[in-house]
């Protein structure tokens, strides 16, 4: 099928549509499009999640408005249907491949699922159909890796046997959907023409600009806009450090220099994690770094994000020394594991490193996370007896937590604040000690 032939699928939705990788990114996707018209066949390696996809229930447990809705209402309409099997995407005209792309220990990009994806995609793929790589990729990525093995595993020419763009997503946990609607994309193509077709294509569900590009502007255009953040965030925390360590108040100057013409400080927070945001600045800087760049400013921002879960643990530590307690063998309770509030997304969790770093002191640490089945359970009851409680997640329970009752259960009455989603309940109820840090935001 030639291009213009497809166009015209798109446009009366008869164009068969395949997502492979059913993650927080790729089942809106496919629900979206599903709930446009379009026939969706979802492709995932996790059986169970498979399973639950097609009894209509969503597997995401954090507040997803909309979403377990229109999974339940696609599924019911057999406009989508879930598989581990890549033969159903034989028939399919559109792919979309949404699977993990993370970096390893030391940086690297690691594409062992978009590898896997395109060993199995191209034995099946259908003549003239359109893959789109919504992953977030290196810059080079699609040159260097994906077209040519999408060329080799399908025996396919790129423009003459099937169609190949990048347009990757810019959602968050919690808003998947608002996101995938509401935000502009650059629809990046090996052509123009392929660009314009994916633009056809994302008009159906997309209600904000599609900018066409080439697949290196795409890459670049997302994982820049990651990096921005992460450099941000970065300036905010080492802000936040130097008001500390001269006894300012950096939520107080950071509001006045936002007065100032053309600023925009951050919020600081107790640490950055997710899938994207500690990973794309990586995958950005890659090919640069290794072709030899002196880059400073990433790699830098990278490692003042990192420290912050750790600084976290010194103010505790400081704390209970000021109390007079060691924090060997004390007690504390830790509020929050997922990454991001409301949500149950505990990738790269800044938690899980302050947690390791307060048991290599000799904390006793418990964990509680409304969102995160292993760390359920009643908070009043969790922190019976502990000495000090840290907030690493701004989760609505937090918030609206009895705070007065909290803190008559802790021993030494110590809170650490690491996302400022307390500190205003604490004020008003005149604790003995506040260790606040930073706080918030990462996507
Ligand atoms: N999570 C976000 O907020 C977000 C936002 C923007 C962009 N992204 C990007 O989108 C991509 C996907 O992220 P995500 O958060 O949805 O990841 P995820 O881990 O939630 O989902 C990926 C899914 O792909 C599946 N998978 C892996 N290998 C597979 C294979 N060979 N065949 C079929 N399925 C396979 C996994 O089982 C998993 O369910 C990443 O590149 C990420 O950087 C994520």
């Amino acid at each position: 099928m030639d291009l213009a032939s497809l166009q015209e699928r798109i446009a009366t939705r008869d164009a068969k549509l395949g997502v492979i990788g059913l993650g927080y990114v790729g089942l809106p996707v496919a629900c979206l499009f599903a709930d446009a018209g379009f026939d969706v066949v979802g492709i995932d390696l996790k059986e169970k999640r498979i399973d639950r996809i097609n009894l209509g229930q969503s597997p995401i447990e954090g507040e997803e408005p909309g979403l377990a809705e229109m999974l339940e209402k696609v599924v019911a309409a057999n406009q989508l249907r879930a598989t581990t099997n890549y033969a159903a995407l034989a028939d399919r005209d559109v792919i979309t491949i949404n699977v993990e792309t993370p970096v390893d220990e030391d940086h690297v990009p690691r594409y062992k699922a978009l590898k896997s994806t395109l060993r199995h995609l191209g034995p099946v793929l259908k003549p003239g159909a359109l893959v789109i790589v919504e992953s977030t990729l290196a810059p080079g990525t699609m040159a260097d890796l994906v077209r040519p093995m999408l060329e080799e595993t399908s025996g396919k020419t790129v423009n003459q046997g099937f169609y190949l763009g990048h347009c990757p997503e810019r959602v968050m946990p919690g808003k998947l959907l608002a996101n995938l609607r509401g935000v502009s994309r650059v629809c990046g193509g090996e052509t123009p023409e392929t660009a314009e077709t994916m633009i056809a294509l994302y008009r159906h569900v997309v209600r904000a600009d599609l900018d066409p590009a080439n697949c290196v502007t795409a890459e670049l255009v997302k994982t820049t806009e990651n990096a921005y953040r992460d450099v941000n965030i970065a300036f905010a925390n080492e802000v936040a450090l130097i008001c500390e360590a001269v006894g300012g108040d950096v939520w107080k100057v950071r509001e006045l220099v936002n007065k100032s013409p053309g600023r925009n400080m951050l919020y600081p927070g107790a640490g950055v994690g997710g899938h994207c945001i500690p990973k794309d600045p990586w995958l950005l800087s890659y090919k640069a770094r290794v072709g030899g760049t002196p880059l400073r400013l990433i790699p830098a921002a990278r490692a003042v994000n990192d420290s912050m879960p750790l600084h976290v643990a010194s103010l505790a530590e400081r704390a209970l020394t000021e109390a007079g307690k060691t924090i060997a063998r004390s007690r504390i309770l830790v509020l929050g594991y997922a990454y991001l509030e409301d949500s149950d997304d505990t990738r790269n969790s800044p938690s899980a490193v302050l947690i390791e770093r307060l048991r290599e002191l000799g904390a006793e640490v418990t964990i509680h996370d409304p969102y995160v089945l292993e760390y359920q359970g009643n908070v009043h009851e969790m922190a019976e007896g502990c000495d000090a409680v840290v907030v690493m997640v701004r989760h609505r329970e937090y918030v609206g937590l009895n705070w007065a009752k909290l803190l008559a259960e802790i021993t030494e009455g110590i809170v650490i604040d690491g996302r400022r989603a307390v500190q205003a309940q604490l004020e008003s109820i005149q604790l003995r000690r506040i260790g606040t840090s930073p706080l918030a935001e990462d996507h």
